[in-house]
């Protein structure tokens, strides 16, 4: 058996591929998991089983498809089960999108549709899935991937922001319920990741980089290794007395909400006309 954090144990990523959720299928395997990752990328998850299988730890087993269909939620929950007798210790739900965006009064009711199906019912169904054998075992970590948007006002995503909250919602009220039964429920809330869904370059738009620093506590856009490592620690018994909880993953964002440092780098300031 491999060793690390995790050794024995078997998780569930959705959306594991790519992004964050490459990262994840990556950090856990490396601490002794198995992994059982969903994507709808094909290519992308045979990449990262092979990854997965190159490095040391533990192996990755693939399940192809979109998360938004019941089918593959099935799979999903089906693999899992067969992979060491019905034990399934974490499920990662990551896949998540801002898009469509735009303004709110010119949004249609398909679009509120596609930002529900792809932000909020999966994340429902992977859980009715995949937790009841956690509470049959007494023991299992869910970690919800959200936004910091979520909790912060965002224009042209009004939408996004209200499903990824009652993600939120969803966890701590989960939390709640299940706590008893050994089954801790936690999420993260990313801002500024620099992945396949907002590369740092295409986000930044020709502005100079220097000026990350300006509303960046941290002074520099997230990896996914960043956030990975944070769901490591929900995921694993390093959190063993911690549910119900949204930990930020923002750089300092947050925390620094409607400050901005500086330009010509003295001080900083609350006033948007900063040159
Ligand atoms: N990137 C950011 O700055 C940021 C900020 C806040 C929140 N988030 C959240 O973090 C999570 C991961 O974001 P990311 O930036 O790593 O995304 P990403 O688009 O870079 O990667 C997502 C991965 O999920 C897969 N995927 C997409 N739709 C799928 C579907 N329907 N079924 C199965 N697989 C699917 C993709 O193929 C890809 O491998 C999302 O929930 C997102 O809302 C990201």
């Amino acid at each position: 058996m491999a060793d690390g954090l995790l050794a024995g144990r078997v998780a569930v990523v959705t959306g594991g591929a790519g992004g964050i959720g490459g990262a994840t299928t990556r950090r856990l395997a490396a601490e002794g998991a198995t992994v059982v990752v969903n994507d709808a990328d094909e290519a992308r998850l045979a990449a990262t089983v092979d990854d997965v299988a190159a490095a040391a730890g533990g192996r990755a087993v693939p399940v192809p498809g979109d998360i938004r269909l019941t089918t593959t939620v099935t799979e999903l929950a089906d693999t899992a089960h067969g992979v060491a007798g019905g034990r399934v210790d974490i499920l990662v739900n990551n896949v998540g999108d801002y898009r469509p965006n735009g303004r709110f009064l010119r949004t249609t009711e398909e679009d509120w549709a596609a930002l529900h199906a792809i932000n909020l019912e999966h994340v429902l169904r992977c859980t009715r899935a995949l937790a009841p054998t956690m509470v049959e075992r007494g023991t299992g970590s869910i970690v919800n991937v959200s936004t910091v948007e979520a909790s912060r006002g965002i224009p042209a995503n009004a939408v996004y922001s209200a499903y990824n909250a009652a993600v939120e919602a969803f966890t701590r009220s989960l939390a709640v319920e299940l706590g008893g039964d050994g089954v801790r429920v936690n999420a993260i809330a990313p801002d500024l990741a620099d992945t396949l869904q907002t590369p740092a370059d295409t986000m930044l738009r020709g502005r100079d980089p220097a000026l990350v620093r300006s509303w960046v506590p941290l002074a520099r856009f997230g990896e996914p290794d960043d956030y990975a490592d944070v769901i490591l620690f929900l995921a694993s018994d390093l959190s063993r007395f911690v549910t119900g909880h949204v930990i930020p993953v923002d750089g300092g964002t947050r925390a620094a909400s409607g400050w901005y440092r500086r330009a010509d780098g003295r001080g900083w300031t609350n006033l948007p006309d900063q040159p």
